[in-house]
Formats: C-alpha cells, structure tokens, sequence
C-alpha cells in the first residue's frame, strides 16, 4: 500500500496505477477505523480495481471545538487496518496540505438537505464535509465512492454533491454495521464510559422495538420512542424524527411512519451518537 501526504504525490499515484481504464473505488474517511469503516473497505476492494482511501479529521466540519479535539486519532493502526483490507493508495494529508492559506475551496449549497436533522443541530457541517468530499474527488475521480448509511442524511447530501460537480461518480450506499449487541459501530464509541457503552445498544433496542407501530401515525412512534429513552437516566434525547428517505423532509405527526426513515441523536455523557431505521411495510 502507498500511502501519500500530498495531493501532488496523490494525483501522481494514481494517473500511474489507473492506466488503461481502471475502475477505482473510493472511501473516504476521518480515521479511527473500525469494522463500520472496514464493510465500506471490502466493497470497494471487491468491486474496482484500484482501492483508495483518505484518512482526514477534517475541521471545517466539526461545529463543536471539543468534539475535533477529542475525535479519536491513530494511524499507525488505520495503516494496519487498510493494509489488510487491501487498499491501495491512503491519502493522509495535514490540515495545511487539505486547506492551504489563502487556498480557494469550492463551496456547495444543499438546500433543504442541510437545514434538516444533523444540518440543522450542527450548522456548517453539511458545508464542512462538501467542501473537503468535493476537493477529494477532484482529487481520485472515482468511479464509485463508497459511504455508509449511518450518516444516512450525508449520503443524500455527497448524492446532491456529485450531481452539482456533474462527475460521473456512482455513490454506493452500504448498510450500517453494528456490533453484535445491535449497537452501531462509530469512532465515538471508544469514548464511552464502560456503564453507559454497556447500556448504548439500548438506542438501537427501542428503534426496532419501535417498527411494531410503523402502521401508526409518525406522532404515536415518536412518543414511543422518546417516552422509552427518557426513561433511561444515562441517556438525553437530542432529536427523534421521521423523514421521508429521499427528501429528508419531516412526515407530518398525522401521517403513518411506514415507507419512511427514523432517525435519531442521543447523548451519553459528552458522547453524541446517531442511528436510523427503515419503517418498511409490516
Ligand atoms: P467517518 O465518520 O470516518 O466515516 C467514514 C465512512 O464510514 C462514512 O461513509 C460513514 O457513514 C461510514 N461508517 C461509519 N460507521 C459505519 C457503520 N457502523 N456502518 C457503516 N458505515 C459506517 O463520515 C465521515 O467520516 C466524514 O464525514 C467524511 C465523509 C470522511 C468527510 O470528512
């Protein structure tokens, strides 16, 4: 595996591996790898010839000062880890490399997909990531780039993005990876207290308990839920809410929640974490 810390030595690397029309997949990522990060690995792996990642804690992206401080770094053991999932080339650039001073960036406005949900709780982090995903793939010009749906509302976002740069990247949605208490794997959950890790899976828990009432009104679901999280002491509900999985635009209360997506943010201690669900038909 190479890996680069300039786009220069990025760029170069890959016109000499992507002759002759190779495919290249791409994930980008912020480190701190895990099983999560690794399914995303695998696709792209199976599916192009040339497999790049990026390894970036991007700043412009985090709206808490900190949340960046504390984002879990290591990338002697990201190395490890993309090595055994066959990437090719990782790019881990410097925050200077990734924005030089006075360097022009390109910015994107997503409209109603940013002032929703995670766009609205974190204002300029929709901004943040467009920015740094679209200098990334000026970079790579992948064919297909690879994102999970745990950022469920950044995969409708990066879509919206590539169809603004007019590239022909395809974006690939890969399904949540979760541990095998259910509880979906992030970065931020090394940051857990044992007693409240033990009780997180209690998130993913009360969402599936929840599909029971997809054929209910939005409202019933919703009291369903924040009534059983507030019933937990360790855990204070940021935001439940249903959403239609295109538009991402609110269901109104009266409406049944089936065909859409439930989407929530608890805190525990200072950790924030996110899940969402499908309310497919029963
Ligand atoms: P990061 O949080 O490192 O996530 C990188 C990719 O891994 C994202 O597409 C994310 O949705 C996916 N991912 C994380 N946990 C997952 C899980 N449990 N199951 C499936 N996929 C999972 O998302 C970012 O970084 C940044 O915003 C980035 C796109 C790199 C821009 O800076």
């Amino acid at each position: 595996m190479l890996i680069c810390t300039t786009k220069k030595e990025l760029r170069e690397a890959i016109a000499a591996q992507k002759s002759g029309g190779k495919s290249v997949g791409f994930v980008p990522t912020m480190g701190a790898l895990h099983q999560g990060h690794a399914s995303l690995f695998k696709r792209a792996r199976a599916e192009n010839d040339l497999f790049v990642a990026s390894v970036f804690v991007n700043p412009i992206q985090f709206n808490n000062p900190d949340d960046l401080k504390n984002y879990p770094r290591d990338f002697e053991a990201d190395r490890r880890l993309l090595e055994a999932e066959g990437c090719d080339i990782a790019f881990h650039p410097s925050v200077e490399e990734m924005y030089p001073e006075g360097g022009k960036v390109e910015r994107y406005n997503f409209g109603s997909l940013e002032t929703v949900m995670e766009g609205a709780q974190r204002p300029g982090h929709f901004a943040g990531v467009g920015v740094v995903v679209g200098l990334l793939f000026r970079l790579v010009e992948p064919t297909r780039a690879y994102f999970g749906e745990k950022d469920f509302q950044q995969v409708a976002v990066i879509k919206e993005l590539v169809r603004q740069m007019g590239i022909p990247t395809q974006i690939v949605p890969c399904p949540i990876k979760r541990g095998e208490d259910g509880l979906a794997l992030s970065s931020r959950n090394a940051l857990l207290t044992p007693e409240n890790r033990a009780k997180a899976p209690f998130i993913y828990e009360t969402l599936k308990a929840s599909l029971e009432l997809a054929s209910r009104p939005c409202r019933e679901v919703k009291d369903f839920v924040e009534s059983r999280i507030a019933s937990c002491p360790l855990m204070k509900l940021e935001y439940f809410e249903i959403a239609d999985p295109d538009s991402l635009q609110s269901v109104p209360d009266d409406k049944p929640a089936v065909g859409n997506q439930g989407f929530i943010v608890v805190w525990m201690g200072s950790v924030r974490l996110i899940d969402n669900i499908h309310y497919g038909a029963l």
